[in-house]
């Protein structure tokens, strides 16, 4: 019993410097948003994405590159070839070493990369954040609610306090989501900021959780597939396990009954 007890508080005092690390971090904030694609039978709301890739195109991408996604790839949120050439040569411009010169991009381009303000890529953030991240710095959470990817963006966009301050002359704004809670991007989303073929709503929030459902696309287009394999697989080994189960009781059925000398 005393032993038991010793044993609980040392792994007591073992964990206390991962609870003030987490702790340590800035309150941060993050709203558990459900997203269609969450969960072993989730799947992508193509409208969502399409919406994700027009606030993308309309606001984001002025700061913010997603160099590893190929355009081509957008033909898979329900875009027809003609409609992703159109949006290619529409929207980017690409530097041809060929031609030496820029010309208007075209489907087998990747999203240009932009340095210009110093603004992260975007292609792969949503699996390079982690939302959630406790109890106590543990990651049990992410057992039930995902790693929260999708959700930091979205509350990271969704996030923002009003209050700003200037640093070493740079204007920092307060946000709830960002850890240590000071970001230097400032609130680049307002309601109605843009507006929908489908008259979708477009408040701050809604355009959030769409943005970040596009950005979980983009960082893995193939999440669908790899959940279809993993359910392919659990199915296989459990008739797998049965079957062996039975070989078992069979190969050993002869011996089992006879008594030993
Ligand atoms: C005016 C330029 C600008 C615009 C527009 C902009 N950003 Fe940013 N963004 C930045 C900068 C600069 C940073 C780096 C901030 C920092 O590390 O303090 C950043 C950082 C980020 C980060 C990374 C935060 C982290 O955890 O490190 C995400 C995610 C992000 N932006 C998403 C977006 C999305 C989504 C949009 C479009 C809705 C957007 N940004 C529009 C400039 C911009």
């Amino acid at each position: 019993m005393f032993k038991k007890l010793a044993i609980g508080a040392a792994f007591a005092f073992a964990l206390a410097p991962a609870a003030s690390y987490a702790a340590g971090g800035g309150e941060q904030h993050i709203e558990d948003f459900h997203f269609s694609f969450e969960g072993p039978f989730g799947t992508w709301d193509q409208n969502q994405l399409q919406r994700g890739l027009q606030v993308y195109t309309e606001v984001c991408a002025a700061c913010h590159g997603l160099r590893y996604v190929p355009l081509r790839d957008l033909e898979a949120l329900g875009y027809s070839e003609e409609e992703v050439i159109a949006y290619a040569a529409g929207n980017f411009e690409v530097f041809d070493p060929e031609l030496d010169d820029f010309r208007p991009a075209i489907p087998t381009d990747h999203f240009p990369a932009n340095d210009g303000v110093g603004a992260p890529d975007l292609s792969l953030m949503a699996k390079a954040r982690a939302g959630f991240h406790g109890p106590y710095g543990l990651g049990i959470n992410q057992f039930f609610k995902g790693m929260g990817g999708a959700e930091y963006i979205a509350s990271l966009l969704d996030g923002y306090t009003g209050h700003e301050k200037e640093e070493a002359g740079t204007i920092l704004y307060e946000n709830t989501a960002f850890p240590g809670g000071w970001i230097s991007m400032a609130p680049p989303l307002a309601e109605d900021q843009v507006e929908f073929a489908d008259g979708h709503p477009a408040t701050v929030e809604a355009l959030s959780e769409d943005i970040a459902a596009f950005l979980m696309w983009t960082a893995e287009p193939k999440m669908m597939e790899r959940k279809y394999s993993g359910f392919v697989g659990v199915i296989f080994l459990s008739l797998l396990s049965v079957l062996l189960y039975l070989v078992n009781k069979r190969l050993w059925a002869g011996v089992k009954g006879k008594k030993t000398v």
